[in-house]
């Protein structure tokens, strides 16, 4: 299995609880090394930017709005099979539906404010941590 890369957010519900550490806690455990993370305040316009795939959802407003209600910590986190392992730790989108010892089930507060995001597909990984990190600060 190759060593891949994904892109993952520390959401402002987890940020607000004090959870950045048990959040990467759980990310490691599961065969992740961040190498690179930065916590920082998104702008509109960044998050409108990140998420202009779902630009035409009925929730698009409300998801820029919480996104941007407080800090984040954004991650490059790498790894065997990173975007799918990535997504397995996280659990379903909505934490009613997440398995136990996931993240979302741990901690996410509803399907807005579940506590991470994390790419889809390698392609997606690429672009979002294009989107945040330049190539000379991720560490491996
Ligand atoms: P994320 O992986 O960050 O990508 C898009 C986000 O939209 C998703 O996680 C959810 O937190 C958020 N969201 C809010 N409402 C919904 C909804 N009804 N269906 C799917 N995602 C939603």
């Amino acid at each position: 299995m190759a060593v891949t890369r994904t892109f993952s957010i520390i959401k402002p519900d987890a940020t607000r609880r004090n959870l950045t550490g048990a959040v990467t806690a759980m990310l490691e455990e599961a065969g992740l090394r961040v190498v690179a993370s930065k916590r920082i305040h998104m702008t509109r316009e960044q998050a409108e930017g990140f998420y202009a795939v779902h630009k035409e959802r009925p929730f698009f407003g409300e998801l820029v709005a919480f996104m941007i209600s407080g800090p984040v910590v954004v991650q490059v986190l790498e790894g065997e099979d990173a975007v799918k392992r990535n997504r397995d730790v996280m659990g379903a989108t909505n934490p009613g539906d997440a398995a136990e010892g996931t993240i979302r089930k741990s901690f996410a507060e509803s399907i807005e404010a579940n506590s991470v995001h994390g790419s889809d597909s390698d392609e997606n990984a690429g672009i979002e941590i294009g989107f945040f990190f330049k190539p000379e600060e991720i560490v491996g």
